[in-house]
């Protein structure tokens, strides 16, 4: 279709965490990569200051006006978009009105990132429809506030980010603390595959922002022995055995899987430096295992999703990936061998749980661009 004058096209990549999973809000590490699935935004400008959004996935549009004194989050998915504008307003950006068309190949509610894609790119366009620059690390952040703010998911800043910074052929190793990362290449050999479970648990959101609140039950527990701890990233195993023990259990586990995450993100790096995915694979089952048992954020359909991947020669590591509650699986690979593992894993999905899972060879992909 020909453009119209001054029409422009963005489009930010949806993700995969390899490992570190609720790392991020607790100033932990995080290893996401952005994938080939895409939210696409085509933004067209308008003379005043309202906001026509239109996606090819829902038949409602919606109008937004920038100089509304009080908007709200309605529970509709357009909150993403209102929710970026309102706080780049707030944050002192002056926006152009526009007229919005999405589309989007990143399955919504399948835990990759479909609304952090939104966000970014959303964000991009209308900065960019309004000749305002900002960088990135400006943009992830203004785009997690309005996903906390705005749409009241308490999410980290890892979905954001790497919806900005993604590289293709490679993972990202995020400090959510720092906001450092280094950009670690992924071997030729090896290939992503995301299986999803096409389950969504409704505690998803909900049992979400109770982790982080347990988190933060954790945190100021060690802060009366160690006050330099203000996040689980500052607490070590050590500080866990000696100052952990009066706590209540739930809480305990919470920390302990935190403490031993954020260690194993950084054992992953090196391991991926060296290409020993074996060692790397390792690492996402004990990850699995950890967010099963000690943060309780996997469910059925992603436990037998990763026991029957792992009984698949080829593979490297498997675990759930994002919040959890159901949505996907990642999966370590060997070229070679994903035809089968495709054909297999889900064979025995359909057959232990009667649903047919979705599964996507992905290639990793770059961040936020314009087309
Ligand atoms: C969701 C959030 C992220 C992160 C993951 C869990 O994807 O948006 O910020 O907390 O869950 O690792």
């Amino acid at each position: 279709m020909p453009r119209i004058e001054g029409q422009r096209i963005y489009r930010a990549p949806g993700r995969v965490n390899l490992i570190g999973e609720h790392t991020d809000y607790n100033g932990g590490f995080v290893m996401p990569a952005a994938i080939d699935l895409y939210t696409q935004v085509t933004i067209t400008p308008r003379d005043d200051r309202k906001l026509l959004i239109h996606s090819e996935s829902f038949s409602d549009d919606v109008e937004f006006d920038f100089d509304d004194p009080h908007p709200i989050a309605s529970g509709h998915w357009s909150d993403y978009v209102c929710g970026v504008a309102v706080t780049l307003e707030r944050a002192g950006f002056s926006l152009k009105g526009a007229a919005l068309e999405i589309r989007s190949t990143v399955p919504i509610g399948a835990g990759l990132s479909s609304s952090a894609a939104l966000e970014v790119a959303a964000g991009y366009a209308l900065l960019d429809n309004s000749a305002i620059q900002i960088d990135r690390t400006e943009l992830a952040k203004l785009c997690q506030r309005a996903e906390n703010e705005f749409v009241g998911m308490r999410c980290g800043i890892m979905d954001q980010f790497i919806a900005c910074f993604g590289q293709a052929g490679h993972a990202l190793m995020l400090d959510c603390r720092s906001l450092d990362y280094r950009l670690l290449p992924l071997p030729p050999g090896v290939r992503l595959v995301i299986c999803n479970t096409m389950i969504r648990h409704e505690l998803a959101a909900s049992e979400y922002n109770n982790r982080r609140s347990e988190c933060e039950a954790g945190v100021r527990n060690f802060a009366k022995f160690v006050p330099s701890v203000s996040s689980l990233r500052n607490v070590t195993l050590n500080d866990l055995e000696g100052y952990g023990r009066d706590l209540p259990e739930v809480i305990y586990k919470r920390c302990r899987h935190v403490v031993t995450e954020n260690a194993r993100v950084v054992e992953a790096a090196a391991a991926l430096e060296q290409s020993d995915l074996q060692a790397f694979g390792d690492l996402m089952a004990a990850s699995h295992r950890s967010l099963r048992d000690d943060y309780e954020v996997s469910c059925a359909e992603l436990d037998t999703m990763v026991d029957l991947a792992t009984q698949v020669e080829g593979v490297y590591g498997a675990r759930m990936t994002g919040g959890g509650f159901g949505g996907c699986t990642i999966n370590l690979v060997k070229a070679d061998r994903v035809a089968e593992f495709t054909k297999d894993v889900a064979r025995g999905y359909e057959q232990a749980t009667g649903v047919v899972p979705e599964i996507y060879v992905c290639s990793t992909a770059d961040g936020v661009a314009d087309l």
